[in-house]
């Protein structure tokens, strides 16, 4: 019998996270060292089931923490007037929840690519995008799109808020290492705190994030000259100013930290902060390897590495 086969990959902010939200440019990228995979085939039953790490029976009664998902399956099957027999979704993913790695986008994408794929129906990008966003919506009140971007396509992107995400080659001899803090990121919190000081400090806040965004800039030109020493410490100098935002804690430094004396080009804080994932810039591919242990050595509890090419 047919099964619907579909994938997502996780993301990462390489530079500019908070600044982006104050319309300053950040860098993103695909992230495939963690996946979801997700099946669809006919049901046993008579209803449609989900089947994943938190809940496995009929999709009407999912809990809440699913409504995200039940949003893409509705939206799927009425954009495209599938008449569905009841069907079967299984979810497998290694993508680590609330690290900023964009993992309920990922879900998403990977369910709707599945019900396509079941069902031979030929799904856009843009209509792909479109209905994951609409269910991110619930997942995250408000949402710039860009997890759903990201984990749907392979092209590093530079973005700003005011202007649509322009895709670059990104091909650099150097490795960039992914830690898990262990801790939830805070991404709202984060935010909101950075709007805070804002309004106390509007002056210090402005010229933060101006730097950020020269950083971003300055680190885009890096890549296109394939200089890794200066876009590692570009990412450095990211960290400090995130960190004077207060956005980052002792958890994160003390990572970082051993990235920095690990020999890592650049190490810093990557998305929403207080908590989350570091990234760390490694020069070859054994160095990439030295700077995980390194970094687990000083509390992540997971890490994995990838040639940025
Ligand atoms: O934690 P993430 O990966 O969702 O990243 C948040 C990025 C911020 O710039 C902090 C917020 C935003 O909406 O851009």
């Amino acid at each position: 019998s047919k099964i619907g086969n579909g994938y997502a990959h996780a993301k990462i902010i390489l530079m500019g996270e908070h600044a982006v939200v104050y319309d300053y440019p950040a860098i993103a990228l695909p992230f495939s060292a963690v996946q979801v995979h997700v099946q669809v085939k006919a049901s046993q039953h008579s209803t449609s089931h989900i089947d994943c790490q938190y809940y496995a029976g009929p999709i009407d009664e999912a809990p809440s923490m699913l409504a995200n998902l039940n949003r893409a399956i509705s939206l799927t099957l009425d954009s495209f007037k599938i008449l569905s027999q009841p069907i079967q979704i299984t979810i497998n993913s290694n993508i680590p929840q609330e690290r900023g790695m964009g993992s309920s986008a990922a879900v998403s994408v990977a369910i709707v690519r599945a019900i396509c794929d079941y069902y031979d129906i030929d799904i856009s990008d843009k209509q792909l995008q479109l209905i994951v966003n609409q269910a991110e919506v619930i997942a995250h009140e408000s949402t710039s799109g860009l997890d759903t971007l990201m984990t749907s396509s392979n092209n590093p992107v530079i973005y700003r808020k005011s202007q649509t995400p322009r895709p670059f080659e990104l091909a650099l001899d150097a490795y960039l290492v992914v830690a898990d803090s262990g801790q939830a990121g805070q991404t709202k919190l984060a935010v909101s705190h950075v709007g805070q000081l804002k309004d106390r400090k509007p002056e210090l806040v402005k010229e933060l994030m101006s730097a950020i965004g020269n950083f971003v800039q300055q680190a885009y030109d890096a890549i296109s000259e394939k200089d890794v020493q200066k876009l590692g410490r570009l990412m450095t100098y990211n960290h400090y100013y995130l960190n004077q935002l207060g956005i980052s804690n002792p958890t994160l430094d003390h990572i970082i930290n051993a990235a920095w004396l690990g020999g890592a080009l650049g190490a810093k804080l990557t998305g929403g902060g207080l908590g989350g994932c570091v990234i760390a810039l490694a020069s070859d591919e054994n160095s990439a390897i030295e700077i995980a242990q390194v970094m687990q050595d000083a509390g992540a509890i997971n890490s994995w590495y990838f040639r940025l090419s």
